[in-house]
């Protein structure tokens, strides 16, 4: 469940690189059909979050600020994707994506079932 839930998370990661940079270059057409399978990998990411819940014993705060800033970073993803396609401003979106990353990683990374708990 794990792995499942890392790999949906590092795929759209890369899919949303993708799809910025067919969005800058004017490829709306490309940049369409990236977002679309970025949609899909959103439920991917949920479906493995929620399933990891169901793993655990007793869900305690740090489970619940996890899957919120795992919500927020899909949020953002969407978000920005939209911004930069209606060529709006995004640096506020940005700031947000880098503090949610952090702390996504840092949360995921301090809770048992990870690779990097110690
Ligand atoms: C883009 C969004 C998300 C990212 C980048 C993300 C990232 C991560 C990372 C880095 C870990 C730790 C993996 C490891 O080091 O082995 C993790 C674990 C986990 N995530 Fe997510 N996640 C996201 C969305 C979600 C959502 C939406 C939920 C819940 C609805 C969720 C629930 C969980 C749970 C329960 C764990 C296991 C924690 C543990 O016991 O170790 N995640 N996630």
């Amino acid at each position: 469940m794990i792995h499942g839930h890392i790999t949906a998370w590092i795929l759209a990661l890369i899919l949303f690189v993708v799809a910025l940079f067919l969005l800058k270059g004017g490829k709306e057409k490309g940049a369409k059909v990236v977002k679309m399978i970025l949609r899909v990998l959103y439920i991917a990411i949920l479906a493995t979050g929620v399933g990891l819940l169901f793993m655990v014993y007793k869900i305690d705060v740090w489970y619940v600020l996890k899957a919120v800033v795992g919500l927020w970073i899909i949020g953002l993803f969407e978000m920005i994707l939209s911004r930069v396609a209606n060529k709006r401003r995004t640096s506020v979106f940005w700031i947000q994506f880098v503090v949610a990353w952090v702390l996504v990683l840092y949360l995921g990374g301090r809770l048992p079932m990870s690779f990097l708990h110690p």
